[in-house]
C-alpha cells in the first residue's frame, strides 16, 4: 500500500472509530479488509482508499470500520466485574429500573453475563433491570441480538449451573431463554461520536456502565473523549467498569476509585 493511501486509511479509522493503526500493523489492513475487497470487486487497498475518500459515509465505509474491529469476548470475562456487580454495584442501586450499559458489547456475552447476574441477584425482589448493549460493529450486533452461541463459545466462561438454568439447546448450539434475552436491547453506537449522549438519551441515564477492552485500541485523546461521553450518559455517583489501566491518568479527578480486591471500579463524583 502506498504511503498517502495508508495515511488516509489510518486517519479515516481514527476519525470514524478511534482505532489506532500504526504503520507496523499495516498487515492488519491487508488481512482484515481482503474479504471486503472481494465482495465489492475492488482490486487493491489503494483503490479502496480512493473510494472512501469520495464517500466517507457509505455502506462500504461502515463495513471497513466493522472489519477492522476486534470482537474477542467471552462470558463472565475476568469474573471480578461480575462479582463486583453482584456484591457492590447492584445493592447500591436504589432506583427501579436499574439501567446498565455494556458500551462495547461485541457479540453480546458481556451484556448477557450482566443479565444473568442481575436475574440471580434480583429475581423475585420486584426490581427491574434494563440493559443496553451497543457496539460499532453491525456484524457483532446481529450475532448479539440472536442470543445463540456455539458449544465452543459457551465453554468459554459459562458456569454449567447457569448454562442449564438460562439456555436451551438449539441443535448443536445454545440459545438464551427469553427471560434473559428480553432484559437486553442491542443497537449501534459509536463511543467517539460527539453526539453519543443525545443518541443514548432514551436508554439512560445509566446507573452502571461496562466499557471494557475497547479503550486499549484508542489513543489518549480518544480515550478522554469516550470517558467524557460516558460520564454525560451516567447518573451522578454511577459506576464505570473499564479494563485494567484503560482510564488515562490525567482524567481521574472526577472519578473516585472504589477498590474491589486488587482491582478498581470507578465512581462518577464530579461533572
Ligand atoms: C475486544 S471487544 C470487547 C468486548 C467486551 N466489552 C469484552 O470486554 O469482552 C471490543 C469491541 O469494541 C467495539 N468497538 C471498537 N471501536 C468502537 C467504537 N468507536 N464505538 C463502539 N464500539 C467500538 C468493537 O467492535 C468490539 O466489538
Amino acid at each position: 500500500m502506498q504511503t498517502p493511501q495508508f495515511e488516509f486509511m489510518r486517519d479515516f479509522l481514527l476519525q470514524q472509530s478511534g482505532l489506532v493503526v500504526e504503520e507496523s500493523k499495516m498487515y492488519l489492513l491487508r488481512t482484515r479488509l481482503q474479504p471486503l475487497l472481494k465482495e465489492h470487486s475492488i482490486a487493491t487497498l489503494n483503490e479502496l482508499a480512493d473510494r472512501l475518500k469520495k464517500d466517507r459515509n457509505s455502506r462500504l465505509a461502515r463495513q471497513v470500520v466493522d472489519a477492522m474491529t476486534t470482537n474477542e469476548t467471552l462470558f463472565f470475562r475476568d469474573q471480578y466485574p461480575f462479582d463486583a456487580l453482584r456484591d457492590v454495584m447492584l445493592p447500591q442501586c436504589a432506583s427501579s429500573p436499574v439501567r446498565i450499559w455494556s458500551a462495547a458489547s461485541s457479540t453480546g456475552q458481556e451484556a448477557y453475563s450482566i443479565a444473568m447476574i442481575a436475574a440471580e441477584a434480583l429475581g423475585g425482589k420486584g426490581k427491574r433491570v434494563e440493559i443496553a448493549g451497543t457496539d460499532i460493529s453491525d456484524q457483532a450486533l446481529t450475532k448479539a441480538a440472536g442470543g445463540t452461541y456455539t458449544q465452543m463459545e459457551v465453554q468459554r466462561g459459562m458456569p454449567a449451573r447457569l448454562l442449564i438454568k438460562y439456555f436451551e439447546q438449539d441443535g448443536s448450539n445454545w440459545r438464551l431463554k427469553p427471560e434473559i434475552r428480553n432484559m437486553v436491547r442491542f443497537g449501534p453506537a459509536n463511543l467517539v461520536s460527539p453526539t453519543l449522549s443525545s443518541e443514548m438519551r432514551g436508554k439512560g441515564p445509566f446507573d452502571i456502565v461496562f466499557c471494557r477492552n475497547v479503550l486499549i485500541y484508542f489513543n489518549v485523546g480518544a480515550r478522554l473523549q469516550v470517558i467524557d461521553n460516558l460520564a454525560a450518559c451516567m447518573k451522578d455517583s454511577g459506576y464505570l467498569v473499564t479494563g485494567a489501566a484503560e482510564i488515562p491518568k490525567g482524567n481521574k479527578s472526577r472519578w473516585e476509585a472504589v477498590h474491589f480486591g486488587n482491582r478498581n471500579l470507578w465512581r462518577l463524583v464530579a461533572r
